[in-house]
């Protein structure tokens, strides 16, 4: 065999299987990685996530996950449940790979452990106070609509008005399409944590005094009374 075919069988073996130890050696970094075998943090949270819950755990036109109220709140089971099911009726995704979705259990406990890590502090006075739960499955309340009517006026009237409909501080929060739009496990969480993003204060300085357990329930309930009543498939909150 010649050395030029020696040489030409070596570039389409390089070709098949790779040229590791071989001159001009891919670089590691810039290999392709399968999507189910990324375990980077940033990059899951950047490829996944980022456009809906902003760059940098904020901003974005879902809430702030990146907000460390958000986050002393929101433990990591919490997290993970949301993101392998979704939201149903909203634009949250679910993103087991068991309901359709793209990620892995193993990565997406890797996002809900990285939010934490990189956003999350641990507040020491707000882990001592007794916190509100989040999660709208397992508020310690039933919410009445009747009483959020008037909660919603000591509470949050300053700035979304005495009807929800909005002032030159804030805008409206009764609107059908946006009502429509965000399930009660959403509004309950904007109650609670504000979007200190956009300037709205989270339950413990919203209004005059922290909102108690029941309060948050009665406005949440009496929001939610007001969402259109068109039947959303599978939409269960
Ligand atoms: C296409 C937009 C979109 C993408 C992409 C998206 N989300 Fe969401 N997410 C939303 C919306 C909208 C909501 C609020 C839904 C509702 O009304 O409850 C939400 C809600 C959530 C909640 C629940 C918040 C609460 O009430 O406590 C979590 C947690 C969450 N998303 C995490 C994630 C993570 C992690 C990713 C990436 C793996 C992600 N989301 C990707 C739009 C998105
Ligand atoms: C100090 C002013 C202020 C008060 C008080 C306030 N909000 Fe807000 N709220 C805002 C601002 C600012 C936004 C951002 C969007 C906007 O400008 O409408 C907002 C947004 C919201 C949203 C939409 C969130 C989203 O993700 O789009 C909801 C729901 C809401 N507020 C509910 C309430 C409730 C319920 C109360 C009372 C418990 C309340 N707000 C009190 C200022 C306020």
């Amino acid at each position: 065999m010649s050395l030029k075919r020696i040489a030409i069988g070596l570039l389409v073996l390089c070709g098949l299987f790779g040229c590791d130890g071989l001159p001009g050696k891919p670089d590691p970094a810039k290999r392709y990685i399968r999507p189910e075998n990324v375990t980077h943090f940033e990059t899951l949270y950047e490829m996944n996530c980022s456009g809906c819950h902003g760059a940098d755990g904020r901003l974005g036109p879902s809430i702030p996950l990146g907000d460390p109220i958000y986050l002393a709140l929101a433990k990591p089971e919490y997290i993970e449940a949301i993101v392998q099911s979704g939201v149903p009726g909203t634009t949250m995704p679910a993103f087991a790979i068991s309901e359709g979705g793209t990620l892995t259990d193993p990565q997406i406990a890797i996002i809900a452990k990285g939010l934490h890590e990189k956003w999350g502090r641990k507040e020491q006075a707000l882990i001592e106070e007794s916190l509100p739960s989040l999660s709208v499955s397992e508020a310690s309340e039933v919410g009445r609509p009747s009483r959020g009517k008037n909660t919603f006026g000591v509470f949050c009237a300053e700035c979304h008005g005495a009807l929800g409909r909005g002032t030159a501080k804030a805008g409206s929060v009764v609107e059908p399409p946006y009502l429509a739009l965000v399930s009660n496990q959403n509004l309950r969480t904007v109650t609670i944590t504000g979007r200190r993003d956009l300037g709205m204060p989270d339950w413990r300085s919203v209004g005059p005094r922290v909102m108690t357990d029941q309060e948050i329930a009665d406005v949440v309930a009496w929001l939610a009374n007001q969402r259109p009543q068109i039947p959303v498939p599978g939409k269960m909150n």
